[in-house]
Order: C-alpha cells, then sequence, then structure tokens
C-alpha cells in the first residue's frame, strides 16, 4: 500500500480494465477479487463501468470483500470538462459501477473536447476542442469530495508544469497523477517531482500493451527482452513479474490489464522477490522516452501535456 495525501491507503497493484471486453469484465473482476486483487481502474472512456459494476457487486453480495475493502478509481472523460459537468457525471458513473462513492476520481487528460463532440474527435479536429481550463474542472472535482461522492481526486497525463499550476490555484491538492510507466517510458522526472509533491505516481500500460506487441507504431514490450527473460528464468518468474517488480522499485502504484485468472495471481506475485542492482541498471537503460499513449492527434490542443520533457 502507498499513502495518499488524504491518509487514505491505495494498494499497489490494481487491474486495469481498458479493452476488456464487456462480455468478459464481471467475471474478470470476480476473479481478480478471489485471488486478491482490491484496486480496479476504470474509466467512462472504456465503456464498460456497468460490467466492471456487476463483477464488484456480485463479490460483495456474495461476502467474500465490503466495500470497504475495495479501492474503485475512475475518471472523467474529456467531453465533460466544464465545471457544471462534473458532479453529473460521476453521479452516472457511480450508478454503473453500482457505488455510493469512489475511492479515487481523476481527471483523464489535461485537454477537454466539446460536450456536443465524438468521445475520440480525431475527424473533428480542432473544431471538437474545447478550451475550458481543467482549473474549472478541478473546481468541478473539489465539489465530488464536498458531497462524499469522491473520497480522493486527482489527475491523469498532467505534465509537470500543469501541475505546479493547478496546485497554486486548489483547495484540494491531487492525490494521484496517473501516467504512462513502463521500461520504454520510465517517466523518473515526473515521479520524482510528483513525490516532492506529496502526489502518488500510478503507473498505466505498465507491461508495455502486449497485445500491441506487432504495431510497428508502438515499443516493442519489454517483456519480450532477451535480458529480461534470462533475469526471469534466473528468480524462476515471468518476464512480466520481472518487469512490474522493476515498476514497483520505482515507488509507484501499477495497474496491469488482465482477463485471464492465471496472468492476475502472476502479476500479484511480485513481492518475494528482488533485482540486483545492476539488473536495475539494465532495465533503466532500455529508456526510450517512447510513448504508446502518445495522443499526438490531439497535439494542437492549448492543454496538450506532452510537449515538455516531463
Ligand atoms: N490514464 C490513462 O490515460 C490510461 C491509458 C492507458 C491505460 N490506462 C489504464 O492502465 C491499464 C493497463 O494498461 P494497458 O491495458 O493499456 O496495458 P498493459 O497492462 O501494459 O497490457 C495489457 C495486456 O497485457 C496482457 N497481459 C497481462 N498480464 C500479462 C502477463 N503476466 N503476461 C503476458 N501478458 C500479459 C493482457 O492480456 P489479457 O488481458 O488477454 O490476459 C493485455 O493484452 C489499462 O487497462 C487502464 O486501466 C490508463
Amino acid at each position: 500500500m502507498l499513502k495518499l495525501n488524504t491518509g487514505h491507503q491505495i494498494p499497489i497493484i490494481g487491474l486495469g480494465t481498458y479493452k476488456s471486453d464487456k462480455g468478459e469484465v464481471s467475471q474478470a473482476v470476480q476473479d481478480a477479487i478471489d485471488v486478491g486483487y482490491r484496486h480496479f481502474d476504470c474509466a467512462w472512456f472504456y465503456h464498460n463501468e456497468s460490467e466492471v459494476g456487476v463483477g464488484i457487486q456480485a463479490k460483495i453480495q456474495d461476502g467474500t470483500v465490503k466495500r470497504e475493502d475495495l479501492f474503485v478509481v475512475t475518471k472523467l472523460w474529456n467531453n465533460f470538462h466544464a465545471k457544471e459537468c462534473v458532479v453529473p457525471m460521476l453521479k452516472q458513473q457511480l450508478k454503473s459501477l453500482q457505488l455510493d462513492y469512489i475511492d479515487l476520481y481523476l481527471i483523464h487528460w489535461p485537454f477537454g473536447f466539446k460536450e456536443t463532440s465524438d468521445s475520440w474527435p480525431v475527424d473533428e479536429g480542432s473544431a471538437a476542442y474545447s478550451d475550458v481550463d481543467y482549473l474549472e474542472t478541478w473546481q468541478g472535482m473539489e465539489e465530488c469530495v464536498e458531497l462524499g461522492l469522491a473520497r480522493a481526486i486527482g489527475i491523469s497525463n498532467f505534465n509537470s508544469a500543469q501541475i505546479t499550476r493547478l496546485l497554486n490555484a486548489v483547495k484540494i491538492k491531487p492525490s494521484v497523477n496517473q501516467i504512462e510507466v513502463n521500461p520504454n517510458i520510465n517517466n523518473k522526472k515526473i515521479i520524482q517531482f510528483c513525490k516532492e509533491k506529496g502526489i502518488v505516481v500510478t503507473g498505466y500500460c505498465p507491461l508495455g500493451r502486449v497485445d500491441c506487441a506487432n504495431d510497428p507504431d508502438i515499443p516493442k514490450p519489454t517483456i519480450f527482452d532477451e535480458r529480461v527473460i534470462a533475469m526471469a528464468e534466473k528468480y524462476k518468474k515471468t518476464p512480466a513479474q520481472i518487469i512490474l517488480r522493476y515498476l514497483i522499485n520505482l515507488g509507484i502504484t501499477v495497474i496491469p490489464k488482465t482477463v485471464t485468472k492465471k496472468r492476475m495471481i502472476e502479476n500479484l506475485n511480485v513481492f518475494d522477490f528482488d533485482l540486483e542492482g545492476e539488473e536495475t541498471d539494465y532495465i533503466d537503460s532500455l529508456n526510450k522516452n517512447v510513448r504508446i499513449c502518445s495522443f499526438s492527434s490531439f497535439e494542437d490542443h492549448k492543454y496538450f501535456p506532452f510537449h515538455l520533457e516531463y
């Protein structure tokens, strides 16, 4: 567990749910709870919150867990950045998730889209953008805490300048910044920056999105690196476990996605070994600062976060 600036604890490993199909995610959530997951990462954009909610509810109903044992995260999508949209969106998402409150509500991206636009408005170009300032969005996020709908609030994909600007303006500080972290982009500078500000980092795409391994636009996941495979053999672990151990050693939480029960167990089981200094140095050397989630179609947006080094 890592401690948030609210005093609440966030489990170090959570289950990602992006691209978990509607037909399999309820069962995946139930399997995950059965094997020990207590942290779930969701989003409006994943279009499967109702099915996640069914899975959570089934395990509360059968007595395996209580609501307070779980740490559920969800995110506000870009079309709903206007202050007056935030509380209604969270209420709608809570209804889908069958929850009374969320443990952590995140602004998914610092840039907004018009409410009337597509949720992924590439064809509409900049005509689809909203220039609502994320400082305004944050006021809606604070209202979620004040109404008891969110225990903690945070951000995702914010750069250091955006975080500084936010910290200078807010009543309630962000507890978490969720960003891409895997050995192809270890993001050490922003992790350090967030630590200094008392913000916990959650790393997404920790395994480098294995299902896209053959996509030429995406860096090859490091679970296929020969030396990582050799480390796995040495420790009688899998390459995924080596990578997750490396990431946890950065002092962050991680949210590997899987719908496969065997892999859920594997991804949790990373606390009974550790890497040698030179093994860590080698995985550090794989850093290329290349993103999977570059969102480059939106790089002309006023609040696009990735023009800065970190
Ligand atoms: N905030 C943001 O903007 C943002 C962006 C992207 C992602 N996220 C969050 O981060 C989560 C994780 O990222 P991701 O889903 O993009 O990528 P990921 O977790 O790096 O990779 C997921 C892929 O890895 C496979 N996998 C899982 N465990 C494995 C293992 N032990 N060995 C081999 N393959 C394994 C999964 O397959 P199976 O499912 O078939 O087992 C799936 O295809 C997302 O689900 C989402 O919750 C947030």
